[in-house]
């Protein structure tokens, strides 16, 4: 392919999804700024994105806040404290914030390694639980759920341990076509830039818990509300009008933003499982493993293993070359329990190294074979050229 194509082709397609609903955006921001009612107490944007995030999720309400960091942190201290030491178990691929949450809340986090779909089944979480044991964190990554959550969520309510699911990368991706989030006590969303509800920074606590919602909004800020008994004080963690007004119309566009990308990742899935060099690819395509099937993934992402490092580099390097956006774990990538100082190492069973995704951008179909094209292109696996790992 020539370079003024590739170029053309570089030049449609939107990454930023976040971009398609900024006229909407813009109206509610333009209300809120001229309003001058910018806090979370007394405006209705903040309260407005709690309720619909919940009923978007099926949970019986929620609590904005600044990002998913907060959220987890605010959770971890609204969460009622047993005799310590006190162990959570959290997912070895996941947030570099993960750990330290569960650091600064007085626990101690032990890791369960993940699988080849990136993330800790039972098998891999239940030789890791003790009478020490509280909470489990379990992370739904890349717009995929994590497939054995349910397994999870029910061994872990007959031992009586909580369960948390961070859904930082979850907005818009199903589990038995149900949206994640609705099976642990509470689940935290980001609203982070490169989120399917991009705010720049932002989160979300949703949970059925109604004296838990109320210590989250007590202890997260809100001096409206009585602090529970033993709180350890009010801090501030609370999402600004600014910030919902911004999220409000992206939720609302979320599953028409999953529509539109699905049949482009779908394309992608079918070009990426037939090229020799490519073990296997996430999600897979209809029908082929239920709950890495195409159809509960967000539609943002595909991704592959490939045999070595050095090829996953390669191809990593290529597609930024061409301004494919992608994400490749290399040295040193804060996604890796190896990269999170303080917290104890843990026995791998993959090497991540050999990963990566490619995001799927909003495109019109004219274009997606083009755009095929520059993946094939990038794996150097079309015609014209061949590499080897
Ligand atoms: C799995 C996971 N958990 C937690 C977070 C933290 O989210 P935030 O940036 O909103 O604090 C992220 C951020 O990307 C994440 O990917």
């Amino acid at each position: 392919m020539d370079t003024a194509a590739q170029t053309r082709v570089l030049d449609e397609p939107v990454y930023q999804y976040s971009t398609l609903t900024a006229a909407d955006q813009l109206e509610l921001l333009t209300k809120v700024v001229s309003s001058g009612a910018l806090g979370a107490i007394g405006g209705d944007h903040v309260r407005e994105f709690e309720r619909q995030a919940a009923a978007h999720l099926g949970r019986h309400d929620a609590v904005a806040t600044a990002s998913a960091t907060a959220a987890l942190e605010l959770l971890l201290r609204c969460l009622p404290p047993h005799e310590p030491p006190e162990r959570v178990v959290i997912p070895e691929i996941c947030w570099i914030s993960v750990p330290t949450a569960v650091l600064r809340s007085g626990r101690t986090p032990v890791i369960a390694p993940a699988t080849s779909d990136l993330t800790p089944h039972w098998e891999q979480i239940e030789p890791l639980l003790d009478e020490r044991t509280t909470v489990v964190i379990l992370a739904h990554l890349r717009g995929r759920p994590a497939p054995d959550t349910q397994r999870i969520t029910d061994e872990l309510a007959q031992r009586g341990v909580t369960l948390i699911e961070d859904c930082a990368q979850g907005w818009g991706t199903t589990l038995d076509k149900q949206p994640v989030g609705g099976r642990g006590v509470a689940a935290v969303f980001s609203t982070e830039t490169h989120k399917l509800v991009a705010t720049g920074e932002g989160g979300i606590i949703a949970t059925d818990d109604s004296q838990l919602l109320d210590a989250l909004r007590a202890v997260g800020g809100n001096t409206r509300i009585a602090l529970p008994e033993n709180a350890g004080g009010r801090g501030n963690d609370r999402m600004s009008e600014i910030t919902a007004a911004s999220a409000l119309p992206q939720l609302t566009y979320l599953n028409a933003l999953r529509q539109t990308l699905r049949p482009l990742q779908d394309k992608l899935i079918d070009l990426l499982q037939d090229v020799p060099e490519v073990r296997s690819v996430l999600p897979t395509a209809i029908g082929k493993s239920p709950n890495l099937d195409a159809e509960e993934s967000n539609g943002s992402l595909v991704g592959v293993w490939l045999p070595t490092p050095g090829h996953a580099n390669r191809v990593a390097d290529h597609l930024f070359r061409l301004g494919v956006r992608h994400w490749w774990p290399g040295p040193g990538d804060p996604h890796l329990a190896m990269n999170w100082p303080g917290t104890p190492s843990t026995a791998s069973l993959v090497d991540m190294a050999c990963y990566l995704d490619i995001q799927v951008p909003v495109l019109d179909e004219s274009r997606h074979p083009a755009f095929l094209d520059l993946i094939r292109s990038a794996l150097r696996l079309d015609n014209h050229g061949s590499e080897s790992a």
